[in-house]
């Protein structure tokens, strides 16, 4: 145990203080966040410096990439390898698991960046990334995971984790520190705010269709950026809000993956007293059964989800 006295609570807590603290996870843990939270740092300067466009190439989703997307990846291998405790990882720009160190201790799901479309015009983009033990996410279910966290980079550049106590957000200062700006961020049962994805799909989804017309009734507020990471992030950052990915039209079963999107923000959202389903079991109980499997998402307050759920049936 360290002398306290020598080494007392700092003024400001940075990311590596508060989960030794407050987290109660083996120091492997804390160092593999701590490494992405690098990570992190050089995507948001990737972004300021790194010219908007199409890398070329597609990945296994057949979608287009941005030179970024390709970038972000490849700075998150980096930190991956340096880490040394990871033992593979998903990643949404490759095709199939990459296989590090079949001997360490973490699988690490992510986005590289979400939204990346959105970067040139300069609307808030993220990363997002969910920690496994061992080293195979097919046949567990999202509650499996033991940590999970995004990075929101817009006007100010945010980090938000969850090690299984609670959910909490950091802010990356001018030094290049993440420093503590909200712990224990809650969700409440009943959503003012609302952020409807695949809205294409309330064509062939006569309840979809009834729920936007429920909600414009209710003067709720419409918030939708295109952009994960940000919607979700407002319904964390405002405390109640709901967020829908529902099948139909382009995409039959959602346009949000299982494992690399739905997942982490599944498990942070329960950590904030909030839900997450696919309109008939939550998320975190949901089989993963391949790497690129798409899930409709309904996430946020509580009361609002079961809502959601029950008009879509
Ligand atoms: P990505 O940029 O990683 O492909 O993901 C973008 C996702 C998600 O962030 C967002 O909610 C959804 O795509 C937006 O889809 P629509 O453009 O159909 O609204
Ligand atoms: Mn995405
Ligand atoms: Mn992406």
């Amino acid at each position: 145990m360290q002398n306290e006295a020598v080494c007392p609570i700092p003024q400001r807590i940075s990311l590596n203080h508060h989960i030794y603290r407050t987290g109660n996870v083996p120091d492997s843990l804390r160092h593999l966040i701590l490494d992405i939270s690098r990570a992190a740092k050089y995507i948001h300067y990737a972004i300021r410096n790194t010219e908007a466009g199409l890398a070329g190439t597609r990945n296994q989703f057949g979608e287009e990439q941005e030179k970024l997307d390709v970038l972000s990846d490849d700075i998150i291998r980096q930190h991956l390898c340096e880490s040394r405790v990871v033992a593979s990882y998903v990643s949404e720009e490759q095709s199939e698991a990459v296989e590090l160190d079949p001997t360490a201790p973490y699988t690490v799901v992510f986005d590289p960046l979400d939204g990346s479309s959105l970067v040139d015009v300069n609307f808030a983009i993220g990363s997002i990334f969910g920690i496994y033990k061992g080293m195979h996410v097919i046949g567990s279910t999202p509650g499996d995971q033991v940590a999970a966290l995004y990075v929101l980079y817009g006007p100010r550049t945010l980090l938000v984790y969850s090690v299984g106590n609670s959910v909490h957000e950091f802010i990356l200062n001018e030094v290049g520190e993440f420093i503590l700006l909200r712990e224990f961020l809650g969700v409440a049962d009943i959503a003012k705010n609302y952020s409807p994805g695949n809205l294409r799909a309330v064509n062939v989804n006569a309840g979809y269709r009834s729920l936007m017309d429920v909600w414009m009734k209710e003067e709720m507020t419409l918030r939708y950026s295109g952009c994960m990471v940000a919607d979700v992030h407002h319904i964390l950052s405002k405390g109640q809000g709901i967020f829908t990915n529902i099948g139909g039209g382009k995409y039959p079963l959602g346009k949000l993956r299982l494992v690399i999107e739905c997942g982490p923000f599944a498990y942070l959202m329960e950590q904030a007293g909030g839900a997450a389903s696919d309109g008939t079991q939550s998320i975190l109980k949901k089989k993963i059964d391949s790497l690129d499997q798409r899930s409709p998402l309904i996430i946020g307050s509580k009361t609002e989800v079961k809502r959601v759920c029950k008009m879509l049936k």
